[in-house]
């Protein structure tokens, strides 16, 4: 019998957007600037940097996204409930209160570009996967460490907290991708912009790391 290589019509679209993109995500969480972050650290100013990068993601995901929810891909997907840009805009309230919200970053720039220039429903929904399926995912963990690194007692972590039980939402989302019943092409071309939607989440980290001599704790 030849090796087995499995053939892709085999393998639904969520399976090969978690697999395909598994060193890339790997690679997203043991970036320096998460893993001193995680480790307690990295200071204040580096917290807002990053809700700062996030902030500009986010408002560009979420406008994008909403302007474009009639699109049948889209509209499978589209949830108010998840936006995070009002949480953010919360949490930014208490780590900065009354400091500038704009930042200067060229890899949320270019993060944002992407986003805006979506050219197709799939390419947007797989940013949307990227950024909520990770909140809903390793991002309840990370504002667990965060209270306790930062000894927060839940205060300035609005980011991480949805109304929906996180389990059941993500099976529900797998469900509808899997649903969406693409051509081999059109889903290896969502599976390849989870990839960018990764490599862009890396740049923004890059940048923090970067940074991280004037975020020492
Ligand atoms: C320290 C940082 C991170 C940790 C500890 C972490 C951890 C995890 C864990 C444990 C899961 C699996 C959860 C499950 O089985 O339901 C997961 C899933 C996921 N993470 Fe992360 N993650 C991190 C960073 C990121 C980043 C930066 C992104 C992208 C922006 C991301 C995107 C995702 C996605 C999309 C999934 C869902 C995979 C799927 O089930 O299809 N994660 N993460």
């Amino acid at each position: 019998m030849p090796s087995a290589v499995v053939p892709e019509a085999v393998r639904s679209l969520s399976v090969a957007m978690r697999e395909d993109s598994r060193s890339e995500h790997d690679a997203a969480e043991h970036s320096s600037f998460m893993s001193e972050l995680l480790n307690g650290r990295v200071n204040e100013q580096g917290y807002v940097d990053y809700l700062l990068r996030l902030r500009a993601v986010y408002r560009t995901l979420e406008d994008t996204v909403r302007a474009r929810r009639h699109d049948p891909v889209v509209a499978a997907f589209y949830d108010p409930a998840l936006e995070r840009s009002a949480t953010i805009a919360a949490d930014l309230d208490h780590w900065a209160p009354g400091s500038a919200r704009e930042v200067d970053s060229p890899a949320a720039r270019a993060y944002c570009t992407r986003i805006a220039d979506a050219d197709w429903g799939g390419a947007l929904v797989a940013h949307h996967y990227t950024r909520y399926l990770g909140d809903l995912s390793g991002g309840q963990a990370i504002g667990r460490i965060l209270d306790r690194a930062f000894a927060l007692g839940g205060a300035g972590l609005s980011f991480y907290e949805f109304p929906m039980r996180a389990k059941p939402y993500k099976d529900g989302y797998r469900a509808r991708l899997d649903a969406l019943d693409l051509d081999l092409d059109d889903a290896a071309r969502v599976v390849d912009e989870v990839k960018v939607a990764f490599a862009l989440n890396q740049a923004l980290f890059d940048e923090l790391t970067a940074n991280l001599p004037a975020y020492r704790r």
